[in-house]
Order: structure tokens, then sequence, then C-alpha cells
């Protein structure tokens, strides 16, 4: 039984912006991905924190979509939220959107979902806060990211 006070994604959410500059930069003056990963895993990882309220590890990355380039000198701004929970792992999504600094103009660049796991002083999975969902778009996004559990777990016990 859990007996934590639920929290919502809006208390824990984060949002944060950066400067794409161009050591971050591909040879070809877009993004590195793995660079725009670094900083998804580093805010999704802080969403967790701030709903576990306990030391996390990123144990899995569940969906990662480059959709549109971005370009050196774009502002870069990333939401992350908390989606769902289970009863130690949380699934964190995060939009990083790219804004045209001439035009303000702001589009969807990439969408990532990691599952972050929270731990005790002993490093053990600690059981986290349940999660209430308020809006429509918390629900949409809780049975999303309960449907990629599933279709994880399944997976794994198909790959046996
Ligand atoms: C995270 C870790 C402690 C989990 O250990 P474990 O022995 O698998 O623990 P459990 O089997 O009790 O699983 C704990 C939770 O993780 C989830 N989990 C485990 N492996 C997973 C995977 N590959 N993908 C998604 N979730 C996973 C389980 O479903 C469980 O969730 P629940 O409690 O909500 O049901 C261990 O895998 C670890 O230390 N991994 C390394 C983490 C790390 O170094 N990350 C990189 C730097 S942050």
């Amino acid at each position: 039984m859990n007996n934590q006070k639920p929290k919502t994604p809006g208390q824990s959410a984060v949002e944060t912006r950066y400067l794409l500059m161009p050591h971050q930069a591909n040879p070809f003056g877009t993004a590195f991905g793995g660079g725009i990963f670094a900083w998804i895993d580093m805010v999704e990882s802080m969403a967790a924190r701030r709903h576990g309220g306990t030391e996390v590890v990123t144990v899995s990355i569940d969906s990662l979509s480059f959709r549109e380039p971005v370009y050196i000198g774009d502002q870069v701004v990333l939401k992350a939220c908390v989606n769902y929970v289970g009863r130690t792992s949380m699934e964190v999504g995060v939009q990083v959107i790219r804004e045209n600094p001439d035009t303000g103009n702001q589009t969807i660049a990439t969408t990532a979902h990691l599952t972050f796991v929270a731990l005790d002083k002993d490093k053990k999975p600690i059981p986290v806060p349940p999660l209430t969902l308020q809006t429509d778009d918390e629900k949409r996004r809780y049975e999303n990211a309960k449907l990629r559990v599933k279709n994880r777990k399944e997976l794994r016990q198909k790959m046996k």
C-alpha cells in the first residue's frame, strides 16, 4: 500500500531554454542528436526527481523522435512532465521546441519518453507517489504511456 500523497504532473513539470551554439552542431549546421538527448535526459530526470522526491536513474529510452532539425542560433525550449507512474518507476515525456529567434515561431523538433526509477539510500528501487490527473492532456498522456508500458512488458516476455 502506497501512503504517499499524490502529485499532479504540473507539480513536478520542468521547463528550460537553451541557445544552440556551433559546438553543439553536426557538420551540416544542425543540432547533434546526442547533444539534444543529453538535454532531454537532464530535464526529464529533474521532473522525475521532483515527483519521486529521491535520487532517480534513467532505466530506459522508450521513444525518441527527431522530427525537425534545430539550427545554430535557434532557441530550444524543453518541456518535461511525468506522464505515468508504476510502483518505483516513472515515465517522463518531453517536447523539444525550436524557436526561431527572428520570428519567435515555435515548432516541435523532438519528442521523447524515458523511464526513471527512484532509489533509496542503498540504491534500491523505492515506491514513488501516485499521480493525480486533472486535465484532458494529462489523461491522454497517461493512457498513451500505459500502452507503451504494456507493449514493453509484452515484448520482453515474447523475447525470453
Ligand atoms: C534501475 C535499477 C536499479 C532497477 O533495478 P531492477 O533490479 O531492474 O529493479 P526492479 O526489477 O525492482 O524494477 C524496478 C522498476 O524498474 C522498472 N524497469 C526495470 N527495467 C526496466 C526497463 N528496461 N525499462 C523500463 N522499466 C524498467 C520495473 O518495471 C520496475 O518498475 P515498477 O516498480 O514501477 O513496476 C537498475 O536497473 C539500475 O541500477 N540500472 C542502471 C541505471 C543507470 O545507471 N542509469 C544510467 C545513468 S542515470
